[in-house]
C-alpha cells in the first residue's frame, strides 16, 4: 500500500475508477473474470473511457503529473462503493494525504454518500481546513439523465469550503484539473 496516497472515495458506480486508471492492465471483455478498472481513474491514467462496469475492491494507481512546471508523482488509491467493501473506509482515511470525493451527477443519493465521506474524513483527520479534498460530479455528458444541479452542488461546495468539479470520464472533460487541484493543495500543506 502507498505511503501517502491520493484516496478517491464514492458511492457505487459513480465513476471513481473511470477517473483514474487500470494498472497498465489491458481491459478484458465484460465476462472475463479478471477486470479490476474502474473509469474516471482509467482516463486519468491511461486517457482512455473505460464503458463497462466493473465493481473494484481495491487497486493502486501511479502518475506522474507535471503542475505549475513541477512534477509531482501521484500515488492513487481507487478503492470499493459497494457496501460490503466499505468497511475499509477508515483504514484507507488514515492512510490517505489527500481525497477525491466522488458523486455521480446523475444520482442524487451518491452527493448524500459524499457528505458523510467528508463528515469521515473530518471525524478520522480533524480540522477540515487542513486535508486536501476535491469533490468530483460524474458523467457530466450524460445529460438527460443529470439529477444534481450546477445550484445545488454549489451551494453545498462553499458550504463545505471545498473546491467542485464537474467531469466526464467519456468525454475526457475536466479530469486533470481534478488532479492538479489536489496536487496545489498537498503542496501547500
Ligand atoms: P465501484 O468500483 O463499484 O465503486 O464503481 P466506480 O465508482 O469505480 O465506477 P466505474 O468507474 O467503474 O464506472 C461505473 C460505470 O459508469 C461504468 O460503466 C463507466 O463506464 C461509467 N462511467 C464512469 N464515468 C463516466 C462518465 O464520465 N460518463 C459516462 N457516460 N459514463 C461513465
Ligand atoms: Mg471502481
Amino acid at each position: 500500500r502507498p505511503q501517502s496516497p491520493v484516496v478517491v472515495l464514492g458511492a457505487g458506480g459513480v465513476g471513481k475508477s473511470a477517473l483514474t486508471g487500470n494498472n497498465g492492465r489491458p481491459a478484458l471483455n465484460a465476462n472475463q473474470l479478471y477486470k479490476p478498472f474502474a473509469a474516471i481513474i482509467v482516463r486519468f491514467i491511461q486517457d482512455i473511457f473505460v464503458e463497462n462496469y466493473d465493481p473494484t475492491i481495491e487497486e493502486e494507481y501511479r502518475r506522474s503529473i507535471s503542475v505549475d512546471g513541477t512534477l509531482t508523482s501521484l500515488e492513487v488509491l481507487d478503492t470499493a462503493g459497494l457496501e460490503q467493501f466499505t468497511s475499509l473506509n477508515e483504514v484507507y482515511i488514515k492512510a490517505g494525504k489527500g481525497f477525491i470525493l466522488v458523486f455521480s451527477l446523475t444520482q442524487e443519493a451518491s452527493l448524500k454518500e459524499v457528505d458523510h465521506l467528508r463528515k469521515q474524513i473530518i471525524r478520522i483527520k480533524g480540522e477540515a481546513g487542513a486535508i486536501p479534498i476535491v469533490v468530483v460530479g460524474t458523467k457530466l455528458d450524460l445529460v438527460n439523465e443529470r439529477e444534481v444541479h450546477r445550484n445545488t452542488i454549489q451551494a453545498l461546495a462553499s458550504r463545505w469550503k471545498l473546491p467542485f468539479y464537474e467531469t466526464s470520464s467519456k468525454r475526457n472533460w475536466h479530469i486533470s484539473d481534478v488532479f492538479e487541484d489536489l496536487v496545489r493543495q498537498m503542496r501547500a500543506r
